[in-house]
């Protein structure tokens, strides 16, 4: 097998925690300490492991991590009071949130009670409309991680035809912002396209992001496409439990010039921006701090 064709995520984003790890350190130097708040409601077996990364990478990275964890039962307002103190606690830089919730708490109501300088997933619709408008705000850490590799792996993508398959507000629409920011033509492929293999084929990025374990073969990759694969999907095969992409990969790496594996690809670069971001939003707090303090003693003087 080719291997040149890879595109590595684990690489990329052992360069990008290395990046924070240093950015930490200066920073510890002026007497700022990132610190991430990380909250899970209930016993999601996959959050569990996904959180628990989260907070072993912020302790590698430098970066402190609070980690409340709250039980199924929690009511929607012990969430948004929990959120509540945390904003206003000036030693917590990010609150990440981790998703799914229990069906009783409403989604949309606890991201947007996170503050959006805080809103370390990008999520708040103050953010999620900058991205649209082109302002410099806290982006979605899953597509912030695949525009890197995308433009690791391919350089200017101005003019490129990306088709994103997925409309999630997690990935598929931020992915879809950003790509057009990087001046690509964006389609985007859902449950209701007509024909979306034939508008896949004619991609020069596929970004598959559906959670349908291997969909996407080679009959709907444009020979030479670029392929970013955000699928994790655990499926049982041969007798044991594998992880496997939303991309059937055997079928399509000899017809891509190139493509993330799963797992190995998408998924370290998640939490590597997730790190990326608690820090920028550290800096933007610290200045923010400073900015007023020095404001407050020339009112005084
Ligand atoms: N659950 C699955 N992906 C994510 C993510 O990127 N952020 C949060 N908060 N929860 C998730």
């Amino acid at each position: 097998m080719s291997t040149s064709k890879l595109i590595d995520g684990k690489a990329a984003s052992a360069r990008v925690l290395k990046q924070v790890r240093d950015e930490v350190a200066r920073l510890s130097a002026d007497g700022v300490f990132p610190a991430l708040a990380v909250i899970l409601v209930g016993q999601d077996p996959a959050s569990q492991v996904y959180v628990r990364n989260k907070i072993l990478r912020a302790e590698e990275a430098g970066i402190k991590s609070l980690e409340y964890r709250l039980s199924a039962e929690t009511s929607q307002g012990e969430l948004l009071q929990l959120i509540a103190d945390l904003n206003a606690d000036n030693a917590v830089n990010g609150i990440l949130l981790q998703l799914p919730l229990p069906e009783h708490i409403e989604e949309a109501r606890a991201l947007q009670a996170i503050a959006p300088g805080k809103d370390v997933d990008g999520f708040h619709s103050e953010n999620v409309g900058g991205l649209s408008q082109g302002r410099d705000v806290l982006t979605p850490c899953t597509p912030s991680g695949c525009m890197q590799l995308l433009e690791e792996a391919c350089g200017d993508l101005s003019g490129k035809h990306a088709v994103v398959i997925g409309r999630s507000n997690i990935v598929g629409k931020p992915m879809a912002a950003l790509l057009l920011r990087a001046h690509c033509s964006v389609t985007v492929v859902h449950s209701r396209s007509v024909d979306a293999k034939a508008l896949c084929r004619q991609a020069d990025i596929v970004v598959a992001a559906v959670g349908r374990p291997r969909m996407i073969d080679a009959s709907w990759l444009k020979p030479g496409a670029v392929v970013i694969d955000v699928g994790i999907n655990r499926i049982e095969e041969d007798g044991r439990s594998k992880l496997v992409g939303d991309v059937d990969f055997n079928s399509a790496l000899p017809q891509v010039s190139a493509i993330t594996p799963v797992p190995g690809g998408v998924g370290p670069m998640t939490i590597a921006i997730l790190m990326k971001n608690t820090v920028t939003a550290a800096v933007q707090q610290a200045h923010a701090q400073r900015v007023s303090s020095e404001a407050a003693c020339l009112s005084i003087s």
